[in-house]
């Protein structure tokens, strides 16, 4: 693969300090693809810079545009891995689908988003709840104003060291649920990793933010009646002993980091349920003392505890506004895996190198 090198490092941030999404490492991985030109180009690993795009540029204007997020770590033996990169690739190109863009091959992109962490390996952080975010992405770029599918693309991966998704760290949560404003309904892109899902949340998050929430926790769009998901991660609720969390129904993200914690939950003996969680139901579970515990799942939130959740005037604290044991249980447990102090057994560990 063609790699370009980059003049000078960069300078290295505190690794104790990262937040999220901040700092960017010195390489990317490009690939362009030119449907009158046969499609997909080689990959190519160049230094991380700026895009020069045509003011015409389609993504700009319509908004094609997707993305994925995975995570890369440095175990105890100093050895580099992925967490199930293969779901990412897949997910992504489902999502291509959904916004009549380019499927692209997932080993070409596994391989060369290989080829970039080796090369990148010094930028994985190593400390508790740090690793190297890797954020794939494709936009049309064709320049045009007319109303269809872009015949141009790029198709990036960039990365940046991280630690926790919220700035309060394990701190839970507190979520407001949206009442008024919907993220996502049936037949719609909710399903889809594309950026308008996240243009059309922002509105409500901000309004969150100011009530002193730090998320909002999205109702279905048709009747407002069932619990969908939260803007970055999958919601889960401990009812009663049971985890429940909102079944796959086209309109809200399957998530990898979901599927996981189903999983493992699953493996070792706990009650697990996949399907419609009416709000009402939520409510009636914190009045009648059985709200046990709710958190939330992703690759950047990780396992979430959920502290409180305000559904117009009523305050619900969850367990005492502190994380509960089945969440703090999978917390370890996922992490544990990702980072190898658990056996891998479900091989979702990727080695690379
Ligand atoms: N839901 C939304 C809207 C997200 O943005 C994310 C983050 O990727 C998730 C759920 C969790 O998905 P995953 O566990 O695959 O990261
Ligand atoms: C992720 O968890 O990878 C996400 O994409 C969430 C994000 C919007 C920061």
């Amino acid at each position: 693969m063609k790699i370009t090198p980059v003049k000078q490092r960069k300078q290295k941030p505190d690794f104790s300090k990262l937040g999220f999404g901040k700092y960017f490492t010195d390489y990317m991985m490009v690939m362009n693809y030119d449907g009158a030109a046969g499609g997909w180009g080689e990959p190519e690993i160049v230094p991380f810079d700026d895009f020069s795009v045509n003011p015409a540029c389609s993504s700009l204007h319509y908004g094609q545009g997707i993305f994925e997020g995975l995570k890369a770590y440095k175990n105890s033996k100093g050895e580099v891995t992925m967490f199930r990169p293969r779901d990412n690739f897949v997910r992504m190109n489902r999502s291509a689908e959904r916004l009549c863009m380019p499927t692209f091959d997932s080993d070409v992109a596994l391989n060369a988003l290989v080829e970039l962490v080796k090369l990148e390996e010094e930028w994985i952080p190593t400390l508790p709840g740090t690793a190297l975010y890797i954020r794939p992405f494709m936009f049309g770029t064709e320049p045009f104003l007319g109303v269809h599918p872009s015949h141009k693309y790029t198709l990036c991966i960039i990365l940046s060291p991280v630690g926790s998704y919220y700035e309060h760290g394990l701190e839970p949560t507190k979520l407001i649920v949206e009442t008024e404003l919907t993220r996502a309904s049936k037949g719609g892109t909710g399903e889809a990793k594309c950026m308008g899902n996240y243009a059309c949340s922002l509105l409500a998050g901000e309004r969150a933010k100011q009530k002193g929430y730090d998320q909002v926790l999205w109702l279905d769009g048709a009747e407002k009646k069932y619990v969908e998901e939260v803007g970055a991660m999958n919601m889960f609720f401990v009812i009663d002993g049971t985890v429940v969390t909102p079944m796959l129904d086209g309109s809200i993200l399957r998530g990898i980091t979901r599927d996981s914690a189903l999983t493992v939950l699953r493996a070792h003996g706990y009650k697990v349920e996949e399907r419609h969680v009416p709000i009402a139901e939520v409510v009636e579970a914190y009045k009648n003392g059985k709200l046990d515990e709710a958190f939330g799942s992703g690759t950047a939130a990780v396992i979430s505890p959920v502290g409180t959740i305000a559904y117009g005037d009523l305050i619900m604290e969850i367990n005492g506004g502190k994380m509960g044991d089945i969440t703090a249980w999978l917390y370890d447990r996922i992490t544990g895996i990702q980072t190898e102090r658990y056996p891998d057994e479900f091989g979702w560990v990727y080695r690379v190198g």
